[in-house]
């Protein structure tokens, strides 16, 4: 549905030269959740605003629903951008006008009646879950539910795209939760796609299909979530996933745990996707006659199924320790059996 083709963009100050944006090609297909996680710098703000263009790229061309927006002339542009949506860290609200009045401006913009506006307002209120806030003024609401306002008003003119750069960067954890929900909601809902910009794995890993990874204006990484999760390849993206799970690193401090008795072995489990569904540990229990200790884990559930590592102990004779050990690799999970260095 968007293809970016070689996409660059040079700041030319008057004293220095910056590449933020650094040659970069990505398909987004229809109806996907598409995350772009770097680090302060990176190039990803500018990036998303090459996409609507809001900046003018250097060189490279963004075709959005097979019309090239970086060949359109002004007043095809301003029509085109009515249908991409966009979100920001700071709301960008009008603070004068209340909910409804800003969530109705792009409406007014793009000349729909008022009658119509109405209607649409209500609906989209109703879709963010801001009912009973109609008439609040920016100031009185908590960011979560600025946020909310964002994302209607973002919505008012029913776009092919949404763009959001840092939407939750300003929110609390449980917040930032909430309206990431209410993006997956609408995603499903409405099949809008939409391209996600953060620093957080958390958020990639809460609500994105596909991500690629940003440095020094280049993509240094791109793939399925799961994939990226599992096999990191680059430097910059191993420190991501490991702000997601650094139980993976905290090997050592089980080393206590980890001995030479014949009976009980150390055993870290990886579970990737659909092998995290299952009940493994209470189902092992069951089938043979062993022990088990959890020693430590921690599973994130991801949209293409869950992501985790958990370290047990299991205890019982020596044969019975082996058939388990087999049993679990069968099931799809990662066995990995933790000796004693
Ligand atoms: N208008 C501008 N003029 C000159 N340089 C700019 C301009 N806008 C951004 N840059 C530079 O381009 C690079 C990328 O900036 P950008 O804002 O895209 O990064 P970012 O990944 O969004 O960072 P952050 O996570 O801090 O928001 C930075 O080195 C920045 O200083
Ligand atoms: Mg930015």
């Amino acid at each position: 549905m968007i293809q970016i083709k070689n996409l660059s963009k040079l700041y030319q100050t008057k004293k220095q030269q910056v590449q933020a944006v650094d040659n970069v090609s990505l398909n987004i297909e229809q109806g996907e959740i598409f995350g772009v996680i770097g680090y302060s710098g990176a190039g990803k703000s500018t990036f998303v605003r090459l996409i609507n263009r809001l900046e003018e790229p250097t060189d490279g061309s963004v075709v959005i629903q097979d019309k090239d927006i970086t060949k359109m002339p002004g007043n095809q542009l301003r029509k085109k951008r009515q249908k991409i949506g966009m979100i920001f860290q700071h709301f960008n609200l009008l603070w004068s006008r209340t909910v409804l009045e800003n969530i109705a401006f792009p409406l007014e913009i793009a000349g729909v009646p008022k009658e119509k506006r109405k209607e649409k307002v209500l609906e989209l209120i109703n879709l963010v879950g801001l009912s009973g806030k109609e008439n609040a003024y920016p100031s009185q609401l908590s960011g979560g539910q600025k946020q909310r306002v964002g994302i209607a008003r973002a919505l008012a003119n029913d776009p092919e795209v949404l763009l959001c750069d840092e939407a939750t960067s300003a929110l609390d954890p449980e917040t930032t939760d909430d309206i990431l929900d209410l993006l997956v909601s609408i995603n499903k809902k409405l099949g809008l796609t939409i391209i996600l910009i953060t620093h957080e794995m958390h958020v990639i890993q809460k609500i994105c299909h596909r991500v690629a990874v940003m440095e020094n204006g280049k993509v240094v990484e791109t793939g399925d979530v799961l994939d990226v999760f599992v096999k990191p390849q680059s430097k910059t993206t191993k420190r991501f996933v490991q702000q997601l799970n650094p139980l993976e690193h905290e090997r050592d401090k089980l080393a206590e745990f980890i001995n030479d008795r014949e009976d009980s072995e150390v055993v870290k489990l990886h579970f990737i996707g659909k092998s995290a569904k299952r009940a493994l540990i209470s189902e092992v229990a069951k089938t043979f006659d062993v022990e088990i200790n959890i020693l430590q884990g921690s599973i994130a559930p991801t949209q293409e199924g869950a992501y985790g590592t958990l370290f047990i102990e299991i205890n019982g004779e020596k044969e019975l320790l082996q058939k388990t050990i087999e049993f679990m690799e069968n099931t799809g999970v990662e066995v990995e059996v933790l000796k004693d260095a």
